[in-house]
Protein backbone atom coordinates (compact mmCIF):
# COMPACT_ATOMS: atom_id res chain seq x y z
CA UNK A 1 0.00 0.00 0.00
CA UNK A 2 0.98 3.31 -0.76
CA UNK A 3 0.06 5.92 1.87
CA UNK A 4 0.85 9.77 1.20
CA UNK A 5 0.20 12.47 3.80
CA UNK A 6 0.42 15.29 2.46
CA UNK A 7 -1.27 19.09 4.97
CA UNK A 8 -3.53 20.82 2.17
CA UNK A 9 -6.54 19.56 0.92
CA UNK A 10 -5.11 21.46 -2.30
CA UNK A 11 -2.39 19.00 -2.51
CA UNK A 12 -4.38 16.15 -2.21
CA UNK A 13 -6.34 17.18 -5.06
CA UNK A 14 -4.00 17.72 -7.11
CA UNK A 15 -2.10 14.52 -6.50
CA UNK A 16 -5.04 12.59 -6.64
CA UNK A 17 -5.92 14.02 -10.11
CA UNK A 18 -2.41 13.49 -11.06
CA UNK A 19 -2.86 9.46 -10.84
CA UNK A 20 -6.21 9.50 -12.62
CA UNK A 21 -5.07 12.09 -15.51
CA UNK A 22 -1.96 8.99 -15.77
CA UNK A 23 -4.53 6.69 -15.53
CA UNK A 24 -6.45 7.98 -18.80
CA UNK A 25 -2.94 8.92 -20.01
CA UNK A 26 -2.07 4.98 -20.46
CA UNK A 27 -5.43 3.43 -21.48
CA UNK A 28 -8.08 6.19 -22.87
CA UNK A 29 -10.57 4.09 -23.05
CA UNK A 30 -10.15 3.06 -18.97
CA UNK A 31 -13.26 2.25 -16.74
CA UNK A 32 -13.31 4.73 -13.98
CA UNK A 33 -14.97 3.85 -10.85
CA UNK A 34 -15.88 7.09 -9.33
CA UNK A 35 -17.22 8.25 -5.92
CA UNK A 36 -19.58 11.12 -4.68
CA UNK A 37 -19.25 13.38 -1.59
CA UNK A 38 -17.38 15.95 0.02
CA UNK A 39 -13.33 14.88 -0.38
CA UNK A 40 -13.60 13.97 -3.97
CA UNK A 41 -14.70 17.53 -5.24
CA UNK A 42 -11.29 19.03 -5.42
CA UNK A 43 -9.57 16.40 -7.48
CA UNK A 44 -12.64 16.79 -9.85
CA UNK A 45 -11.76 20.70 -10.17
CA UNK A 46 -8.89 19.74 -11.00
CA UNK A 47 -9.37 16.98 -14.14
CA UNK A 48 -11.87 19.60 -15.12
CA UNK A 49 -9.05 22.51 -15.26
CA UNK A 50 -6.57 19.71 -16.83
CA UNK A 51 -9.21 18.77 -19.36
CA UNK A 52 -10.12 22.44 -19.93
CA UNK A 53 -6.66 23.12 -20.56
CA UNK A 54 -6.55 20.63 -23.64
CA UNK A 55 -4.18 18.21 -21.40
CA UNK A 56 -6.51 15.59 -20.73
CA UNK A 57 -9.12 13.78 -23.13
CA UNK A 58 -12.20 11.65 -21.23
CA UNK A 59 -13.86 11.09 -24.68
CA UNK A 60 -13.49 7.26 -24.57
CA UNK A 61 -13.56 6.86 -21.00
CA UNK A 62 -16.04 5.31 -18.90
CA UNK A 63 -17.14 5.75 -15.53
CA UNK A 64 -19.23 3.26 -12.97
CA UNK A 65 -20.24 5.03 -9.95
CA UNK A 66 -19.78 3.50 -6.33
CA UNK A 67 -23.92 4.33 -5.20
CA UNK A 68 -26.89 6.22 -5.32
CA UNK A 69 -29.78 6.58 -2.64
CA UNK A 70 -32.44 4.85 -2.72
CA UNK A 71 -35.62 7.05 -4.30
CA UNK A 72 -33.85 9.91 -5.42
CA UNK A 73 -33.79 9.80 -9.50
CA UNK A 74 -31.24 12.30 -11.25
CA UNK A 75 -32.96 15.34 -11.32
CA UNK A 76 -33.01 15.96 -7.58
CA UNK A 77 -30.12 17.86 -6.59
CA UNK A 78 -28.90 15.43 -3.36
CA UNK A 79 -28.54 12.64 -6.23
CA UNK A 80 -25.35 10.86 -6.61
CA UNK A 81 -26.07 11.29 -10.45
CA UNK A 82 -26.80 14.76 -10.04
CA UNK A 83 -24.06 15.55 -8.33
CA UNK A 84 -21.71 13.64 -10.73
CA UNK A 85 -23.38 15.78 -13.88
CA UNK A 86 -22.99 18.65 -11.65
CA UNK A 87 -19.30 18.38 -10.07
CA UNK A 88 -17.55 16.65 -13.53
CA UNK A 89 -19.70 15.33 -15.93
CA UNK A 90 -21.34 18.56 -17.15
CA UNK A 91 -17.52 20.18 -17.72
CA UNK A 92 -15.59 17.56 -19.20
CA UNK A 93 -16.09 16.05 -22.45
CA UNK A 94 -16.74 12.60 -21.31
CA UNK A 95 -19.85 10.84 -23.44
CA UNK A 96 -22.44 10.67 -20.57
CA UNK A 97 -24.33 7.68 -22.31
CA UNK A 98 -20.88 6.00 -21.10
CA UNK A 99 -21.14 6.89 -17.22
CA UNK A 100 -23.43 4.50 -14.68
CA UNK A 101 -24.59 5.42 -11.64
CA UNK A 102 -26.57 2.51 -10.14
CA UNK A 103 -30.41 3.42 -10.09
CA UNK A 104 -31.85 4.26 -7.14
CA UNK A 105 -35.28 4.09 -8.41
CA UNK A 106 -35.12 1.06 -9.54
CA UNK A 107 -38.64 -0.95 -9.03
CA UNK A 108 -36.40 -4.18 -8.16
CA UNK A 109 -33.14 -2.80 -6.43
CA UNK A 110 -31.67 -6.84 -6.41
CA UNK A 111 -32.02 -6.70 -10.00
CA UNK A 112 -31.19 -3.27 -10.07
CA UNK A 113 -27.75 -4.41 -8.23
CA UNK A 114 -27.19 -7.86 -10.68
CA UNK A 115 -27.59 -5.85 -13.83
CA UNK A 116 -24.86 -3.36 -12.01
CA UNK A 117 -22.56 -6.07 -11.75
CA UNK A 118 -22.94 -7.37 -14.88
CA UNK A 119 -22.17 -4.04 -16.66
CA UNK A 120 -19.18 -4.14 -14.64
CA UNK A 121 -18.34 -7.18 -15.72
CA UNK A 122 -19.12 -6.93 -19.36
CA UNK A 123 -17.14 -3.72 -19.30
CA UNK A 124 -14.14 -5.93 -18.59
CA UNK A 125 -13.72 -4.72 -14.73
CA UNK A 126 -13.11 -1.36 -13.46
CA UNK A 127 -9.58 0.06 -13.94
CA UNK A 128 -9.04 2.73 -11.26
CA UNK A 129 -11.52 2.95 -8.37
CA UNK A 130 -11.42 6.48 -6.60
CA UNK A 131 -12.78 5.58 -2.83
CA UNK A 132 -14.17 8.38 -0.03
CA UNK A 133 -14.55 7.14 3.85
CA UNK A 134 -16.93 7.25 5.93
CA UNK A 135 -16.45 8.49 9.96
CA UNK A 136 -17.69 4.31 10.35
CA UNK A 137 -14.97 2.66 7.64
CA UNK A 138 -17.75 2.48 5.17
CA UNK A 139 -16.54 2.50 1.28
CA UNK A 140 -19.08 2.90 -0.94
CA UNK A 141 -22.09 2.62 1.18
CA UNK A 142 -20.61 -0.93 2.55
CA UNK A 143 -21.25 -0.31 6.21
CA UNK A 144 -20.05 -1.98 9.29
CA UNK A 145 -21.84 -5.68 8.93
CA UNK A 146 -20.43 -9.31 10.46
CA UNK A 147 -19.57 -9.98 6.64
CA UNK A 148 -18.33 -8.06 3.59
CA UNK A 149 -20.97 -8.30 0.64
CA UNK A 150 -20.02 -8.69 -2.41
CA UNK A 151 -22.66 -8.10 -4.67
CA UNK A 152 -24.17 -4.15 -5.48
CA UNK A 153 -26.93 -4.63 -2.57
CA UNK A 154 -29.51 -2.60 -1.10
CA UNK A 155 -28.00 -0.71 2.25
CA UNK A 156 -30.23 0.75 5.42
CA UNK A 157 -28.01 3.76 6.04
CA UNK A 158 -26.04 4.15 9.90
CA UNK A 159 -27.36 6.73 11.77
CA UNK A 160 -23.48 8.20 11.60
CA UNK A 161 -23.80 8.27 7.92
CA UNK A 162 -27.49 9.93 7.77
CA UNK A 163 -25.92 12.55 10.58
CA UNK A 164 -22.63 12.94 8.53
CA UNK A 165 -24.83 13.79 5.11
CA UNK A 166 -27.43 15.80 6.67
CA UNK A 167 -24.92 18.59 6.00
CA UNK A 168 -26.06 18.60 2.38
CA UNK A 169 -29.89 18.44 3.13
CA UNK A 170 -32.10 20.90 4.28
CA UNK A 171 -32.92 18.59 7.65
CA UNK A 172 -31.86 15.18 8.94
CA UNK A 173 -34.92 14.03 8.05
CA UNK A 174 -34.65 14.60 4.21
CA UNK A 175 -31.76 12.21 3.71
CA UNK A 176 -32.77 8.93 2.21
CA UNK A 177 -32.27 6.30 4.98
CA UNK A 178 -31.55 3.40 2.33
CA UNK A 179 -29.00 3.42 -0.84
CA UNK A 180 -27.47 1.10 -3.57
CA UNK A 181 -23.92 0.57 -3.17
CA UNK A 182 -21.36 -1.35 -5.45
CA UNK A 183 -20.41 -4.44 -3.20
CA UNK A 184 -16.53 -5.48 -2.43
CA UNK A 185 -16.26 -7.67 -5.38
CA UNK A 186 -16.38 -5.21 -7.75
CA UNK A 187 -14.49 -2.57 -5.50
CA UNK A 188 -11.67 -5.29 -4.64
CA UNK A 189 -10.94 -6.17 -8.45
CA UNK A 190 -10.89 -3.27 -9.56
CA UNK A 191 -7.42 -3.21 -10.76
CA UNK A 192 -6.08 -0.10 -8.85
CA UNK A 193 -7.91 2.06 -6.20
CA UNK A 194 -7.40 5.31 -4.95
CA UNK A 195 -8.42 6.29 -1.77
CA UNK A 196 -9.02 10.35 -0.74
CA UNK A 197 -9.54 11.32 2.62
CA UNK A 198 -9.17 14.81 4.62
CA UNK A 199 -9.73 16.26 7.97
CA UNK A 200 -8.77 15.15 11.70
CA UNK A 201 -12.03 13.67 11.86
CA UNK A 202 -10.90 11.13 9.47
CA UNK A 203 -7.38 10.68 11.35
CA UNK A 204 -8.59 7.40 13.46
CA UNK A 205 -10.86 5.55 11.00
CA UNK A 206 -7.71 5.92 8.34
CA UNK A 207 -5.20 4.78 10.42
CA UNK A 208 -7.81 1.60 12.18
CA UNK A 209 -8.65 0.68 8.29
CA UNK A 210 -5.21 0.25 7.22
CA UNK A 211 -3.22 -0.87 9.59
CA UNK A 212 -5.70 -2.61 12.30
CA UNK A 213 -7.57 -5.85 11.52
CA UNK A 214 -9.69 -6.95 8.59
CA UNK A 215 -12.83 -6.91 9.99
CA UNK A 216 -16.03 -6.86 7.99
CA UNK A 217 -16.82 -3.66 11.06
CA UNK A 218 -14.42 -1.85 9.74
CA UNK A 219 -15.41 -2.20 6.37
CA UNK A 220 -12.18 -0.26 4.32
CA UNK A 221 -9.85 -2.57 6.11
CA UNK A 222 -10.40 -4.75 3.29
CA UNK A 223 -8.31 -2.49 1.10
CA UNK A 224 -5.29 -4.31 3.42
CA UNK A 225 -5.83 -7.46 1.04
CA UNK A 226 -5.48 -5.25 -2.33
CA UNK A 227 -2.21 -5.25 -4.48
CA UNK A 228 -2.42 -2.13 -5.84
CA UNK A 229 -3.99 0.74 -3.17
CA UNK A 230 -2.96 4.55 -2.86
CA UNK A 231 -4.68 6.58 -0.07
CA UNK A 232 -4.09 10.17 -0.06
CA UNK A 233 -4.56 11.56 3.60
CA UNK A 234 -4.65 15.46 4.00
CA UNK A 235 -4.32 17.00 7.76
CA UNK A 236 -7.03 19.61 6.60
C1 LIG B 1 -19.76 8.30 -1.96
C2 LIG B 1 -19.36 7.21 -1.11
C3 LIG B 1 -19.05 7.37 0.33
C4 LIG B 1 -18.24 8.62 0.65
C5 LIG B 1 -18.03 8.72 2.16
C6 LIG B 1 -17.22 9.94 2.53
O1 LIG B 1 -19.98 7.85 -3.29
O2 LIG B 1 -19.31 6.14 -1.60
O3 LIG B 1 -18.34 6.23 0.76
O4 LIG B 1 -17.01 8.55 -0.01
O5 LIG B 1 -19.26 8.77 2.80
O6 LIG B 1 -17.96 11.08 2.24
P1 LIG B 1 -17.30 12.53 2.36
O7 LIG B 1 -16.26 12.59 1.30
O8 LIG B 1 -18.44 13.48 2.08
O9 LIG B 1 -16.74 12.62 3.73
Amino acid sequence: MNYIKVKTYEELSKKAAQIIASQIVMKPNCVLGLATGSSPVGTYKELIKMNQNGELDFSTVTSVNLDEYVGLDGTHDQSYRYFMNTNLFDHVNIDKSRTFVPNGCAENLADEGDAYDALIKALGGIDLQLLGIGLDGHIGFNEPDDVFTAATHEVVLDESTIDANARFFASRDDVPRKAITMGMMSIMQAKKILLVANGAAKKDIIEKSLFGPVDPKVPASILQLHPDVTVIYSEE
